[in-house]
């Protein structure tokens, strides 16, 4: 499955608060090409995790254009947004969302249930990815017997459950380490390099946002000049 392109033009969004209006995504355009490897930075509050959902089908932004693979996310509704879930879409979140009482296999077994693996052949997908991620001899312990940095490489076998066409990942080593930082970052990047599926990784690290193609530093909402990170 190859990535997907990423277009956005003037995307907008906020919420209502009791104090007003706020602003978090204040008419963000940025272009990514098919395959293209992001990292999204900037400070707490800035709007990152919105992006992301948004682009995910999670969050439906207010105003804008959010083209994925030539589709306007931003207009699908019911169904269809949960066909571009389900069919585009890995998502790996910060705080895992692994569930404690089934084991590493299982979960990434759900996944493939959820993305309509054939009952066969379920067990041998979910065994084949966590395989791929360097869990095989950890398969049957559930999450609270496992690292942090094992449990966000089961959250992304499970998240290429579906093959997704654009993986996202939100902060995935921000509870982690340097070295299993470095390791899942690694392994983001091997996924990319097997699947071509396009990558966005939000993250505070610098040195792991300049490993990435293009680089978002999003400010209050809005994006700074595209910037060359340093070394
Ligand atoms: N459902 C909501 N209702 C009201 N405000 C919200 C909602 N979701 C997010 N916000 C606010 O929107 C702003 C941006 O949130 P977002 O989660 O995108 O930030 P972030 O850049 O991911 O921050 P962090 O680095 O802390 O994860 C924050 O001020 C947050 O409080
Ligand atoms: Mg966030």
């Amino acid at each position: 499955m190859p990535g997907v392109p990423i277009r956005i033009r003037n995307l907008a969004h906020g919420y209502q608060t009791p104090r007003g209006r706020l602003v978090v995504l204040d008419h963000v355009s940025l272009d990514l090409p098919e395959g293209g490897y992001a990292a999204v930075t900037g400070s707490s509050g800035a709007g990152k995790t919105t992006l992301l959902a948004i682009l995910g089908g999670l969050e439906r932004p207010e105003a804008g254009e959010v083209q994925v693979g030539g589709q306007d996310v931003a207009r699908l509704a019911g169904d269809d947004l949960a066909a571009y879930r389900r069919s585009t879409i890995g998502f790996v979140f910060q705080h895992f969302g692994l569930l404690d009482t089934l084991t590493a296999a299982e979960n990434v077994e759900l996944a493939c249930t959820l993305a309509a693996v054939a009952p066969a052949r379920r067990r041998a997908r979910a065994a084949e990815l966590l395989d791929a991620v360097g869990l095989t001899a950890r398969a049957k312990h559930r999450p609270p017997a496992l690292s942090g940095g094992e449990r966000q490489r089961v959250a992304i076998a499970r998240a290429m459950a579906n093959q997704p066409r654009l993986l996202l990942a939100d902060e995935p080593t921000g509870n982690l380490d340097d070295e299993s930082a470095e390791r899942v970052i690694d392994l983001l990047e091997a996924v990319r390099a097997r699947h071509g599926c396009t990558l966005v990784v939000v993250t505070h690290n610098r040195d792991l946002a300049a490993r990435a193609d293009h680089h978002f530093a999003l400010d209050r909402g809005r994006l700074a000049d595209p910037e060359v990170v340093a070394p």
